[in-house]
This record gives C-alpha cells, structure tokens and sequence, in this order.
C-alpha cells in the first residue's frame, strides 16, 4: 500500500503557481479573489482564513467580504454585482453553506461564469458536461491531479464515484469520464452498494458517513480516494473510509487528513491562475 500524500502535492502545485504569478506579474497582468463569508460557521471560517493565506502563498491579492448572518440577498446580489463589474477582481466565491433564508441558487447564478473560480454556475458545469475547457469545481479536479500526480492511470478502468453532489460527486464522474474511466455512479438509494464498489479499480468516496467504507468494499489492489472529512468519537478527524480496514487491501489510499482536503485550495488557486490569464 502507498499512501497518496495530498500535502505534498498541493505544495508542488501551490509553488508552480506561485512562479507563474510572478511571471504574469512581470507583464503586469494582475487580481484579486474577491471572498464573501455571510455568517460565522465556524468550518467556514477555517475555509476562508485558508483560502487567503493561499492567494498571499502564490501572489495574488484576496478582498474579503465578512457580512452578518441576517445580511439580505439582495444585499449580496448588490455586492456580486459590483464584483463582476470590477476589473481588478479576477475570482468571486461565495462561501457555502449560506444561511438560512438566502437562496443558494440565485447567489451562485449572480457571479459572472468568468469569475466563478469555484467551478459552480449552471454556464460553467454546461460546459463540464459536454467537454468545453472551463472552470472545474476544485475538489473533483484536485482529486485528478492527485491521481495523475500519484501515476495512477485512469484510461479504461472503472471508477466507482460514491456520492452525487452538485460540488463533488457529479463533477467528479464527469471528470473521471472525461480522462475516459467507465465510470459508475452510486447513491444512498443504490441498491448492493457493497457488489459495486467491489468492481472499482479506482473507488472514489464522497457519501458524508464517517468510516463507512470498510473491507468489504474493496477490490484487492483498488486505488481508494477519501473525500470525507468528520471527526471521529475521539475528536480526531476521518474520512468517509476505514483507513485501518481498508489500507492493506488498497494498492494506493489518501489519509484524513493530508489526501484530499489540502488539494481543495490548491486547485482554487489553479482556477484564480487561469482567470488572470484569460485577462
Ligand atoms: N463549501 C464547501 N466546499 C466549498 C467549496 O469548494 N467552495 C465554496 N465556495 N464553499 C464550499
């Protein structure tokens, strides 16, 4: 078993970044990450804070927005608004899960798809689905460049993606059917998860259930790729996969933390890099 070290990987990508800012800089090509926070959830938060400190890694500048949590979508609309108009603001994300009472769907279809560095307007996943070059949501990409990083091929293997979000499990199946896995998708609703996963020579798991994914789901020698991050009834963080159980069958795994979690930013920032050069 060989562990898939996210860490080091987002450090390589971070510091290739950097040099091409630097580069783009010096022909004075140039922007910010425009970050909104409405609320103070505390994971966001961490979210946020992490994201600046990588603009700041690799050069770029970040404004944040910290708004109340009673502040009013049509508020935020006007802000998006001002955003998209501004040339020096090469990237807007809106940090979710938004509070209460404010419309996830009209907040994300507000911001500019050039400037949807986050990968999540219905113009940019369009264009995901039939192949067009956009930007990607960052955790289903940072997980290709971990694979390809890791010298995992994905050319005629079969990936099982567990789990259907908007931000991860539909990105990634378009992804991996993309770097042409025959790809299946499942769900809580799958019927014999266990039988499926089973067939996976590259398992991809993004359920939101703590250590769920045990043993019994593995094909001997599969890649196991853990999106899930929870923690444990010790206070320590996990995944959706039983690293214990399932390492020794897995040809390659990513812990939690250290897999997947730190690729998250370094793709966003990858995204920020190729706005300013569309500038
Ligand atoms: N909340 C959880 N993941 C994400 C993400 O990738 N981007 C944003 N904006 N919010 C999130």
């Amino acid at each position: 078993m060989e562990l898939i070290d996210g860490k080091a990987i987002s450090q390589a990508i971070k510091d290739e970044l950097k040099d091409k800012v630097s580069e783009l800089k010096a022909k004075g090509i140039e922007g910010s990450l425009a970050v909104i926070q409405v609320g103070n959830d505390p994971a966001s938060s961490v979210y946020v804070k992490n994201k600046k400190k990588a603009c700041e890694y690799i050069g770029i500048g970040s404004v944040s927005y910290e708004l109340p949590e009673d502040t009013t979508e049509e508020k935020l609309l006007g802000i998006i608004k001002e955003l998209n108009a501004d040339t020096s603001v090469i990237g807007i994300l809106v940090q979710l899960p938004l509070p209460a009472g404010l419309s996830e769907d009209r907040v994300l279809n507000a911001i500019d798809p050039s400037k949807d560095v986050d990968g999540f307007h219905p113009v940019n996943v369009g264009k995901l689905v039939i192949g067009e070059d956009t930007f990607v949501s960052c955790t289903p990409a940072g997980v290709i460049e971990l694979l390809k990083r890791s010298g995992v091929s994905i050319q005629g293997k079969h990936a099982v993606v567990i789990g259907r979000s908007n931000i991860v499990g539909k990105p990634m199946a378009l992804l991996m059917l993309r770097e042409n896995a025959t790809v299946t998708v499942c769900h809580s609703k799958t019927a014999d998860l266990k039988a499926i996963a089973k067939e996976a020579d590259i398992l991809i798991v993004a359920m939101g259930k703590p250590k769920f994914i045990d043993a019994d789901y593995i094909k001997p020698g599969a890649v196991v790729i853990d999106v899930g991050i929870h923690r444990d009834s010790e206070n320590k963080l996990c995944g959706d996969v039983d690293f214990d159980s399932v390492a020794p069958l897995a040809s390659k795994i990513t812990p939690v933390p250290g897999g997947v979690g730190p690729m998250t930013i370094a793709m966003l920032m990858a995204n920020c890099v190729k706005s300013l050069l569309k500038r």
